[in-house]
This record gives structure tokens, sequence and C-alpha cells, in this order.
């Protein structure tokens, strides 16, 4: 051991709690697994945009994060989901608006404009709240494999649009954007 050693642990301390500290504040801003009821708290409201890294989401894992008190569902669909999506005519659904705030008004719920877009095209990620009265739908259920909102039973399709029951609308599409190939900022 040098003298050095000897002298140096007190700045390492400091520097180890100075980082761990900045590590805290920085997890606080990042958006957690949604395991709890929901229950809106002062922090999460006040997150206008979080930060969700997705890497360990491979095809048909999907993951819950709380964004501005909402529950926002984002899944990395298999192959199957997405073809599944795209086979559907515009005329079969329900609600032809595509409902993602990242593209104009009047920009049809194709798949692709429900998805991430080009060469994202698997990444879905949308507000996961029933447009009849505001229930959390349940995932990979219900009649076209996508959603089921068991509250009065409203079924989503792959893409998350609404295909039967008496929700009006497909689920919304918050906005988003990759900032890196693994990490979504939503808002
Ligand atoms: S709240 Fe979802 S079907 Fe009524």
């Amino acid at each position: 051991m040098s003298a050095n050693d000897t002298i140096d642990p007190t700045r390492r301390d400091f520097l180890y709690v100075a980082t761990g500290m900045a590590g805290v504040v920085g997890a606080a801003a990042v958006a957690w697994p949604f395991i709890d009821q929901m229950r809106p708290d002062a922090s999460t409201l006040a997150a206008s945009s979080i930060e969700v890294d997705v890497s360990s989401l491979t095809p048909g894992m999907s993951l819950t994060v709380k964004w501005r008190g909402k529950p926002v569902f984002i899944r990395n669909r298999t192959p199957e989901e997405i073809k599944s999506a795209q086979e559907v005519p515009l005329a079969e659904l329900k609600d032809p608006v595509a409902r993602n705030a990242n593209l104009s008004g009047d920009a049809q719920a194709t798949d692709i404009d429900r998805s991430a877009g080009d060469g994202k095209e698997n990444w879905l990620v949308m507000v996961g709240v029933c447009t009849h009265l505001g229930c959390v739908p349940l995932g990979q259920q219900g009649d076209f494999g996508g959603w089921f909102c068991p509250c009065h039973g409203s079924h989503y399709d792959t893409a998350g649009r609404i295909r039967k029951g008496p929700a009006p609308e497909n689920m919304a599409i918050p906005t988003f954007s990759f900032i890196s190939d693994s990490t979504i900022r939503i808002g």
C-alpha cells in the first residue's frame, strides 16, 4: 500500500458518494417497470419526458412504463404480429385514423403509421388506456392477439387499433423518438 492509498480514500469516498448520488438522480428521471397499481404520484406527474432503455426487450416482449401518470406500453412485436396487422385492410378498421402524435392528425391507421416507422416497425409505443372509459387493457389477449380490455370487452389488434367492442378509437401513440438504438424518449 503506498502513501497515496492511505490519503486518497477520503477523496475516493467522496467521489464515490458523489457518483452514487448522480446515479440515483439519473435513475429517478428514467422510467421504471410498471408493476404497481395506478397511483400517480407527484414525481410521476412531474416527469414530462422519460427515457426508457429497451435493450432487454427481444421480439415478443413488452414493458409498461408510467408517463405523466399513465401506463405506456412498449412492445417489441414479433414478425407474426406485424404481418397480421399489415394484412388488415383499412376499410375493416373501426377507427381509420392513426392517432399518432408524431404524425399529422389525418394520418391513416396503417400498421407502419401506428409503429415507430420505417426500419423500426417492430416497435409499438402507445398509451395503455382503453379509449372507452379508461381501463388498462391486457396484453396479448382478445380476438385479434393484441390487447383486450376486460371492463366492457374491447378488442385491439397487434397495432393497438380498436377492432371490436365499445371503444371508439385506437389507443393513442404518444410523442416519442429513439434517441439511440436502444433508448426511447417519450414526451
Ligand atoms: S373501458 Fe375498456 S371497454 Fe370499457
